[in-house]
This record gives structure tokens, sequence and C-alpha cells, in this order.
């Protein structure tokens, strides 16, 4: 909420809105307590946090980003000036590092007690191998050149050493929103089936102002206990965010995966550009996400999905909307006096 009453408060001060977006979504990275974004974030495999972030400037149709970049709190801060100072668009792990400190960021450890907690109880609980697939997951194309080979499935490098079946079972993230609460300290998060805490949770803030320019930015901590290395949807641009000028801007949280397969934010902001309306084009995207995901993994035995994504989009006229794959997710809007909580549509009780 505070996030888009900032933003809308250096709007109306005139500012522009990629600018307003980053500055609003700051309030979220510098928050210790929040466990999906910066400062206090889940961090990966190896319990090191790297962030995730992009912003977008309408006027002129530029973009900066950067991805698993480490010990440093404001990525999305850091990808603004990926856009302002270089010609560049997108700046990874060390490099993005380095340049963060160059353009006077402070290096320091992201980590807050609360999750190294998180990151040890996770370790304690499951195998080291957690992100990979279990061998029964694993995809094997057919090799119908391999002589003696007609049903293919040969090929499996590494196939039995990793990933042993510790994950746990019927556990639907839903974008770092609260769904399960143990009264740990861990209230705030999503949990999975063993009580830890996990997420894909992110920030996305969209915005257009009186001129109907528009702007946007997402920053995440990403996917909680992600493989090293692992870059989301959110600083990928026509994924986790886009805008045009011409139409609008949308974003995304959620499973990184689906969003990036799909081009999830380019796809809404082209789909107002053929007339939908945010909802509908949020809407479609999850559909979009739903009718292209074809490994049973991710569907329980419903065919319900385990995984969730949210879309977001603002038409530069200021008409908005928000869609999710499953029931939960929800949008902060300010168009004047105050944030309000808005439901998102979704397709999946
Ligand atoms: N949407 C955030 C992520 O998947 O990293």
């Amino acid at each position: 909420m505070k996030t888009v009453e900032l933003a809308f408060d250096l709007l109306a001060k005139g500012g522009r809105p990629v600018e307003c977006c980053v500055r609003g979504v700051k309030i979220v990275e510098d928050d210790p307590n929040d466990m999906s974004v910066g400062y206090g974030g889940l961090p990966n495999e190896d319990g090191v946090i790297q962030l995730d972030s992009a912003c977008m400037d309408g006027p002129l149709h530029r973009a900066g980003a950067v991805g698993c970049i480490e010990n440093i709190k404001n990525p999305a801060s850091v990808a603004l000036e990926v856009l302002r100072h270089t010609d560049h668009v997108m700046l990874v792990g060390e490099g993005a590092t380095r340049f963060a400190v160059r353009m006077g960021f402070k290096e320091e450890d992201l980590n807050t007690e609360k999750s190294r907690k998180a990151w040890k109880r996770w370790r304690a609980n499951l195998n080291p191998g957690d992100k990979w697939l279990d061998k029964d997951q694993i995809i094997n194309f057919p090799e119908p050149w391999r002589q003696g080979d007609a049903s293919g499935g040969a090929g499996t490098r590494g196939a039995g050493t990793r990933g042993t079946g510790t994950r746990g079972t019927g556990f639907q993230p839903v974008g770092g929103k609260p769904f399960h609460s143990t009264g740990d300290d861990f209230d705030h998060i999503a949990l999975d089936s063993f009580g830890n805490p996990h997420t894909y949770g992110t920030i996305h803030c969209s915005a257009t102002n009186a001129d109907q320019d528009v702007g946007c930015c997402t920053t995440t901590s990403g996917l909680s206990w992600k493989l090293p290395g692992r870059v989301g949807d959110s600083p990928l641009i026509g994924a986790g965010l886009y805008c045009d000028n011409a139409v609008g801007s949308a974003g995304a949280t959620g499973r990184g995966e689906s969003v990036i397969q799909t081009l999830g934010s380019f796809w809404i902001v082209e789909a107002m550009a053929g007339g939908m309306s945010p909802t509908e084009a949020c809407l479609a995207a999850c559909k979009r996400i739903v009718d292209r995901t074809h490994e049973p993994r991710m569907f329980d035995d419903n065919k319900r999905p385990r995984f969730s994504v949210t879309f977001y989009a603002v038409r530069k006229d200021g008409a908005y909307g928000t869609a999710s794959i499953l029931k939960g997710g929800h949008a902060a809007v300010c168009v004047g006096e105050g944030a309000t909580r808005v439901r998102s549509e979704f397709l999946y009780e």
C-alpha cells in the first residue's frame, strides 16, 4: 500500500513514472521483515541472497535491469542507474554489484537473523538437490537416430543422483502472500508442507501520469532456495514487466519460469493494444500459461495447477486490472487519496 501511495505522491509532484515506481518499491526492498524482496529476502540454495530487478520508461522505451546481484539492498534503484547511465539493458552477478558500488551503492550482508533461520530450517528438512527435478520428472527427448534406441530415453546424465523425492507434495506457492501460519517467525510468508518459508514473492509497480506517460518496475529476491545463478522473470523485459507508452504497462509476480516461457507482460500490453481491457488481458495471460503447461508435475490430481502467477496491468488512460491463476492474488491501487486493496480475478478457486 505504501509503495503505491508514495509512487502516486511523487507522480502528482511531476515525477517520471519509472522513477516513482522505483522509489515506491524501495520501501519494500528496505524492509527486513519482507522475506520476498531486497534486504532479508529468502536466499538461494547456498544461503546467499541474489536479487533480480528491472525497470522500464515508457516515453524513451528504455529499460534497465540487474540479475543475481548480491550484497546490494536496492536492485531496482541499480536497474534505474543501468537505464540512466549505460547503453546496456542488463547487468548480472558480480558485474552488477561492481556497477552498483561504482554508482555509490553500499555493499552489505542482506541476510537477516530471520532469513538465515529460514534457510537453516530448509537445509535441515530437505535434500541439497531440491530444485532439481526428481528422476521420474526429468525430460527425456526421443533420440530416434541412436541405433537400437527407438524409444529414446537415453542420456539422462546424472539421473538418480539428484532430487530424491523429498520435495513437499501438495505445496502451492502463492506469490509470497500469506496463506498459512505457524505462529512461528514466518507469519507473513507462504510455507511449504514442511513449514518452511517459501516464496516466489515479488513486487511489481506500474504507473501512468496525467500526460499518460507510463513506467514500471519489478523487484524480487526470487524463488526461495533457488539454484545459485537462477534468474527469474522479474529482471527480464517482456516477462516480469513491460510497458509501451502508446498503450500501457504490465507486470507479474509468482512462478517466474511460467511467465518467462509465455512472455506474459509483453503479451498483456499487446493484448491491451488489440482492445482487451487490463483485466481481460491479465486473465487471458493466466490462461495462456495454463494452456501451455504440459508437465503432469505442475498439476494436482484434479488438474488444478500447483503454482500461481498474478498479473497486473495499467492502461495509459488509467484503467487497471489484475488476475491470478489461483485465487488469492491482490494488488494495491492508488488513484488519489490513499491506496485501496483490489482482489485479483482468478482462474481456479
Ligand atoms: N516472479 C519471481 C521469480 O520467479 O523469481
